[in-house]
Formats: structure tokens, C-alpha cells, sequence
């Protein structure tokens, strides 16, 4: 088991990587925890879960709302939960989010870990102690930094994973690559079948890889205020492309990472080889590198992106693999990336 540390002002999380769910009671005492989950992993892992009390909420993107909290706290009043629980989320991103917000909130803050049982939490949503839920269509509009004390990353619980959310993280692996680390862009390339089927050592190397490069920068930049927002490579236009086209997360952030790309060789000097390191790797995993796209429509999305301050927009773009910088830059310059992408 490889143990990651996040240290931050609200507060430390360790993350296990290699940790089997069946272990969760080494890290909790059973008489005082509840657990939170969705129905898919509880008709998956029922069996497999300690004897504690179970709330269980629906999946998608609605289900992450502050009705469902209301629902949690409903729930955790009802089990007598109080600051000396506490509270795990054992599920993907959004019982996580679910989970580590009403967690946070609960009583002024209870005690919460996670079980994170996607690859792309694993790697990115359950690191960092960001926990918010979505409010009138838009994703994440309320919620709190606050670090789960620890984070079980159990790489078996994959086995189960449909393909296509198996894709949505490794995505984000290659973008941790692509802002921070060639070598692990170079192991990926040595390993992306290996990956791709779940073979454990190559698995579990890219989860620890790209936790550790998130845990770096959130441990510099825990509140978004710089370095963080090299996070979002590729997820600028990545969302649009997702509300537009309705395509999977990591789908459109694959598009919006080739946009990026595009934009890199015009403006920072990213060389057509490493350009296309980054494509082919994607193309690998499964991943798409273009895609039709209406320039207008992707536009205006990104222009209602609540990140967005005044006209310039931080972008973020790679002067070379492994090298990323935030850059501000108008939406008409983000519309002739969109433009040549659409050409190709
Ligand atoms: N807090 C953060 O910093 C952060 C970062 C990135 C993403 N997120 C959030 O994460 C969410 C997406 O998370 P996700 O991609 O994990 O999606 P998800 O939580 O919706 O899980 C995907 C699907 O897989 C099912 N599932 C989960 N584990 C399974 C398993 N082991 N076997 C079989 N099925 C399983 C779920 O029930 C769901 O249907 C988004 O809401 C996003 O905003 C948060
Ligand atoms: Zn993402």
C-alpha cells in the first residue's frame, strides 16, 4: 500500500493507494460511521461493506444536488450522527462529492474519508478536499474546501467499471502528464494496453503518478488562486463540448486537451512532436482527438463559464510536455483553436 499526504489549511488527507475496500475497518470504528453510496456500487459491493448504516442516493449529475444533501442530513439525524462519527463516501466523484459536502456541513464539519471506486476519482475527484454539488444547471456552484482524512484508492473495484468510465479517467491521467510529468506521458506510452486492461502494477502506478502530481499542486495551491487552475488543461473547452454535444466527460475534455494542443503550437512554442506524443496517446486509450464542432456554440458556453473574469480568459496551455502555463486569452482566440479543430 503507498500512502500520499495532502496537507492543507482545511486540513490533511492520506491517500492509500492499493488499499482494499475489504480493510476499510483498519481505518474507521464500524459502531460510529455511516456510509454513503449509490445504488450501483451498492448492488455491486453490498456484500462487502461493513456492518454500518448505509444512505443511499441516486446516480447522475441531478442526483448531486442540495436536495439530496437535505436528504443526507435528514438521514444522518436519523442515525444520531454527531461530531464524533463519522462519515464515508464510498462510490465515484459525485458520492464523494456528495458525501465530503454534506460531511463538511453537517454540524459545522464531522469527521469523513472516502472509498473511491472510479478511476477518475481515484485520480483526481477525490484529491484536492474540493466537495460541492451542482445548483440550477451549473456543476459545483456551492460547496467547501475540507480534506477527508483518508482515501482508500482500491484499484480491484475498477474490475466492475463500465469502458466508458474507465476512459473518463484516464483522460485526466493524461492530463496530469501533459501539465506536469513526461515520464509518466513516457510510461503510458509503454503501458497504455497494460493500463487499459487493468493489469494491477500498471494500474496502480498511474493512479499513485497522478495523485501525487495533484496532491503537488494542491499542496502549493490549495484554494485555486494559481497554480491550481493548471488543473483545468483541457477542461475550458473540454465542458463546453459537453454541454454543447452532450459527449462523456472524458470525451470532450480529451477534444478540449487537442484544442489546447493546437493553441500551444500557435502561442507557446509546443513542438508538432510533442503535439502529436499527446494525440496518439489518447487515440490509444480510446480516446477522441477531434471532433466536429460549432465554434458559436462552443463560444458561447465557455463565455457563461463561471470562471470566467471580464473578457480575458486563463487558459492554459503547454510550452512543452510536462511544462504548462495559464495564459489569458479572449474567446476569439479560443474560437480559432475550436475553428482549426473543426477544419481538420
Ligand atoms: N471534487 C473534485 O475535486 C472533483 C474533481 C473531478 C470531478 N469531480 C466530480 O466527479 C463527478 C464525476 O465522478 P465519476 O466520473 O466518478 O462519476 P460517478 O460518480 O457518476 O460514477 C460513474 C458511474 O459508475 C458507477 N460506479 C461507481 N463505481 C463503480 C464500480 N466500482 N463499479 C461499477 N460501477 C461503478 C456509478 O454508480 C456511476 O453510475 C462529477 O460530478 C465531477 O464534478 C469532482
Ligand atoms: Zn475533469
Amino acid at each position: 500500500v503507498k500512502q500520499l499526504q495532502i496537507k492543507g489549511g482545511s486540513g490533511e488527507s492520506t491517500i492509500y493507494v492499493g488499499e482494499s475496500l475489504s480493510h476499510l475497518t483498519r481505518y474507521i470504528d464500524a459502531k460510529q460511521t455511516v456510509l454513503i453510496t449509490d445504488q450501483n456500487v451498492w448492488d455491486t459491493y453490498k456484500d462487502q461493506l461493513p456492518d454500518c448504516p448505509v444512505i443511499r442516493v441516486g446516480t447522475g449529475e441531478a442526483a448531486k444536488s442540495l436536495a439530496t444533501v437535505g436528504y443526507v442530513y435528514d438521514q444522518l439525524m436519523a442515525y444520531n450522527v454527531d461530531r464524533s462519527s463519522c462519515i464515508v463516501g464510498i462510490g465515484g466523484g459525485i458520492v464523494c462529492d456528495i458525501a465530503g459536502f454534506a460531511a463538511s456541513t453537517y454540524m459545522r464539519g464531522v469527521p469523513f474519508g472516502f472509498v473511491s471506486s472510479t478511476l477518475l476519482s481515484q485520480v483526481d475527484a477525490s484529491v484536492g478536499g474540493k466537495n460541492g454539488v451542482n445548483h440550477r444547471g451549473y456543476k459545483n456552484m456551492v460547496g467547501v474546501f475540507s480534506q477527508p482524512r483518508f482515501v482508500i484508492c482500491d484499484a480491484d473495484l475498477l474490475l466492475s467499471l463500465p469502458k466508458e468510465e474507465l476512459l473518463n479517467g484516464f483522460s485526466e491521467i493524461v492530463k496530469h502528464a501533459a501539465i506536469a510529468s513526461e515520464p509518466l506521458l513516457a510510461y503510458l506510452e509503454d503501458a497504455a494496453e497494460k493500463a487499459i486492461d487493468l493489469e494491477k502494477n500498471a494500474i496502480e502506478k498511474l493512479i499513485c503518478d497522478s495523485i501525487r502530481i495533484k496532491a503537488d499542486v494542491v499542496n502549493r495551491d490549495e484554494k485555486e488562486q494559481g497554480e491550481r487552475r493548471k488543473l483545468n488543461f483541457g477542461h475550458t473547452i473540454g465542458h463546453a463540448i459537453e454541454k454543447v454535444y452532450g459527449l462523456s466527460h472524458g470525451q470532450a475534455v480529451s477534444i478540449g486537451m487537442m484544442a489546447a494542443v493546437t493553441l500551444s503550437l500557435q502561442r507557446t512554442g509546443l513542438s508538432q512532436d510533442q503535439a502529436d506524443r499527446i494525440a496518439a496517446i489518447l487515440k490509444r486509450l480510446g480516446l477522441p482527438v477531434h471532433h466536429p464542432l460549432d465554434g458559436v456554440a462552443i463560444m458561447e458556453a465557455i463565455g457563461k463559464d463561471k470562471k470566467r473574469a471580464g473578457e480575458a480568459i486563463g487558459f492554459v496551455l503547454l510550452r512543452d510536455i510536462g511544462n504548462a502555463v495559464v495564459e489569458n486569452l479572449s474567446l476569439e482566440d479560443i474560437g480559432s483553436a475550436v475553428g482549426e479543430l473543426f477544419a481538420s
